[in-house]
């Protein structure tokens, strides 16, 4: 089948470790099923696959993709919860230390078909597009989690989510929004700016302005280039929420701000696939929707890898195989 996979990584330059080409069809083992993929998208792991990060070179060659929307073998259709817990795990699947995403220990999603336990599949529904419901798994079930679950915001309150064009914070303002949250967002770019207020942010900022007010909290992906901003721009009491680190994972800790100010640093990864059924379900009820840079086949995949490895997506890139 066609997939797209890495059977070597490089750290400096990942696009050059990608490829496009027939892999083997997967086997499931018992408790397993087969997803014939309808759509799959893009998230920034794929990237750091490709770098060698949580890829080691005795699991490669493998097939990259965390979010995949396909029909199963009893023919309905479904979306895949991308998180694997390890045998025998009971409760949330993202603190079994043990858990790995798709595309991690078990192949992945950017192929014709994916493996992944019968536990793991959510239905699809109908109102959404198979391009819609791929963007679900990572980006907006990450999202999702941040706002709803971590973050303890109330409609009303103010969040900021900072890197207004990624995958994960194009999510946030659109769920932010439809919550009634008053939603502030920070791009490097104007026009990405412009996007976002578009999308439903009430104001979007150059990346490190001087904000009008404290927020109660910020929703965090880009790491190094915004943490101090984002420490900087909560209120007393506030909230950071972290799921990522896209420009760096070693900020300045900030450590007087976030103890004099009573600040919560709170860590946040994927969710959970109850998580993920209840995030399908919004989408179908409130008419809210993905933003979608582009769709492309699932043979130019290394247009979208180019892309978002210069940073030039807004919302999520879906291949169709
Ligand atoms: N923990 C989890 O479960 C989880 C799940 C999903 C993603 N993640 C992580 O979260 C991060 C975001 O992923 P993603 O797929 O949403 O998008 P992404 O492609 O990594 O983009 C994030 C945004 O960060 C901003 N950015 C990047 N470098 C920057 C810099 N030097 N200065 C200021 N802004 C910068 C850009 O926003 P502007 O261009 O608008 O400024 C970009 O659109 C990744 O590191 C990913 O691995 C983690």
């Amino acid at each position: 089948m066609l997939a797209v996979f890495a059977s070597r990584t490089d750290a400096d330059n990942p696009l050059s470790a990608l490829e496009v080409g027939e892999r083997p069809d997967p086997e499931p083992p018992d408790g397993w099923t087969t997803v014939t993929v309808k759509a799959a998208s893009l998230n920034h792991h794929d990237l750091w696959s490709l770098r060698g990060v949580g890829l080691p070179d005795d699991r490669l060659p493998m097939i990259l993709g965390c979010d995949a929307a396909g029909v199963d073998e009893d023919g309905n259709d479904v979306i895949v919860h991308s998180v694997v817990a390890s045998d025998g795990w009971r409760g949330d699947e993202t603190l079994d230390p043990k858990r790995t995403l798709l595309s991690e220990l078990h192949q992945g999603a950017l192929a014709e078909r994916v493996a992944v336990p019968k536990g793991n599949l959510v239905p699809k529904p109908e109102a959404l597009s198979f391009a819609e419901a791929s963007c679900l798994p990572t980006a907006w079930l990450t999202a999702y989690r941040m706002l709803f679950v971590k973050a303890g915001v109330k409609p009303g309150q103010t969040v900021l989510i900072q890197g207004a064009g990624g995958g994960v914070a194009s999510a946030a303002i659109v769920l932010a929004r439809h919550a009634g949250l008053r939603v502030w967002v920070t791009s490097r770019d104007e026009a990405k700016q412009a996007k976002a207020r578009e999308l439903g942010a009430h104001e979007a900022f150059e990346s490190g302005a001087r904000l009008p007010d404290r927020v109660d909290a910020v929703l965090e992906t880009v790491g190094e280039a915004t943490w101090k901003h984002s420490l900087r721009a909560l209120r007393p009491g506030g909230t950071l929420v972290v799921s990522g680190s896209t420009s760096g994972p070693n900020p300045p800790a900030e450590l007087q701000r976030v103890f004099f100010l009573q600040l919560s640093v709170v860590g946040s990864t994927m969710g959970t696939r109850d998580e993920l059924a209840q995030l399908a379900r919004l989408l179908e009820t409130s008419g809210i929707r993905p933003e979608i840079d582009r769709e492309l086949p699932l043979a130019d995949a290394g247009e979208g890898f180019a892309a978002m490895a210069a940073g030039d997506v807004f919302g999520k890139i879906v291949f169709t195989p």
